[in-house]
């Protein structure tokens, strides 16, 4: 079976490795998006196993049209009788960019009509579109004049791990936040510290990392065991092999912040995550927190800028870049920013960045090697 795997930008290799290490075949990187292949059982591994996935597809059909004609007719040519049956509940969730279309809503009615009509035809009746809980969801992508065909077996996507409590007040999306550790080549042994935590989603992706617990664990749905083939045996020998590699990993993860509400709210999800005792948060400004080891990873998420004026701004990656000159040697530190100048006011020269999207949000994560004499190099005079 061929697969399609969507994720955010930036995060393709990461994910093609994932896959790799989860046992998918023909691997191929693409945009915000990775093509592989393998049995049902990989799909279900998949899902309940990747950290880095938003969701997983599976293509029913993918041409090019010329007129809403064109995309009834293909869509009428699937064999929707093998995927769900004519009382099944069906959404469409179209991603439209054509000019064919000028409104998503209108192609997705296209294909409702097509799998209602191909069902009458074969049976009298007609399965039920349900937008807020149907059995199976059909995505369908048009961009410029082709059209791929897929069904969501995630539906709900992957980033809704389930351990979240407490939303925080700028969260980082969860698959961003494995993504981000997995990209700054943190392999979940060294110790790792996030002096901004906020409501905690680093911490808790990094012990999940560590332990290597299943980021499915806390989840109550996938799209797929709806389906018609949905095969339980099958996905229960997936859940019960997937936890069995979990481990106590006595890897050192630590988070603090200077909000008292903040460290409440991760505090929060860290419980709910399972994994109290093995994170630990205090309340502090990042000025006076101690470096937690000293050959450990950094991983910070400070403000952007939405919230703060320029000055205030300046001086907090100013701040940023003296701390970890004085406090942190032997340390590797990596920032997620939406403001590339912001950088510069750490005053530190990058050895890695890479470009990410934080929502909408264009950011840099920029990767910095710490190292006793960081202090001269950066002209810094020592307090
Ligand atoms: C963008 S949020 C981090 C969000 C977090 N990654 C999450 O997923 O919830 C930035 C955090 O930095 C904290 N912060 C701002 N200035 C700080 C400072 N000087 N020291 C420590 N924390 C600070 C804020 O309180 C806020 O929680």
């Amino acid at each position: 079976m061929k697969f399609t795997a969507k994720t955010l930008y930036g995060l393709e290799n990461v994910l093609a490795g994932e896959l790799e290490e989860l046992g998918a075949s023909d691997i191929q990187a693409a945009n915000r998006a990775v093509l592989f292949s393998g049995s049902k059982e990989l799909l279900y591994k998949v899902n309940y196993c990747s950290r880095s996935a938003l969701s997983f597809l599976v293509p029913l059909s993918g041409f090019r049209i010329r007129s809403k004609e064109d995309l009834y007719k293909k869509a009428s040519e699937v064999e929707w009788s093998e995927i769900m049956n004519h009382d099944s509940s069906f959404s469409v969730a179209p991603v439209v960019r054509s000019e064919l279309f000028t409104h998503s809503g209108y192609p997705a009615l296209i294909v409702k009509d097509a799998i209602a009509d191909y069902f009458r035809e074969k049976t009298g009746k007609r399965p039920s579109v349900n937008t807020t809980d149907p059995d199976v969801v059909i995505n369908l992508h048009i961009s410029n004049d082709h059209a791929d065909i897929s069904l969501d077996s995630s539906v709900i996507p992957l980033y809704k791990r389930g351990y979240r409590a407490e939303q925080g007040l700028a969260p980082l999306n969860e698959v961003l936040a494995a993504g981000m550790l997995m990209l700054a080549g943190w392999d979940g042994t060294l110790p790792l510290q996030d002096p901004m935590c906020g409501s905690g989603t680093l911490l808790i992706e990094a012990q999940m990392i560590a332990n290597r617990i299943p980021p499915g664990k806390f989840r109550q749905f996938f799209g797929f065991t709806r389906w018609k083939d949905f095969d339980e045996t099958l996905f229960n020998k997936v859940k019960k092999e997937s936890e069995a590699q979990i481990i106590k990993s006595g890897t050192l993860v630590t988070g603090s912040d200077i909000s008292e509400i903040a460290v409440r709210q991760a505090e929060a999800n860290v419980r709910k995550a399972g994994l109290e005792g093995l994170v630990s948060i205090g309340l502090s400004d990042f000025r006076d927190v101690g470096r937690a080891s000293d050959n450990g990873y950094l991983v910070i998420n400070p403000p952007y800028g939405e919230r703060l004026k320029p000055a205030e701004i300046e001086n907090l990656y100013s701040m940023i870049g003296t701390t970890l000159k004085h406090h942190f040697a032997g340390n590797k530190a990596w920032i997620i920013t939406s403001g590339k100048e912001y950088l510069n006011n750490i005053g530190l020269k990058p050895k890695k960045k890479y470009t990410l999207f934080n929502g909408a949000l264009e950011c840099v994560f920029a990767g910095y090697e710490l190292y006793e004499g960081t202090k001269k190099q950066a002209g810094v005079k020592s307090p």
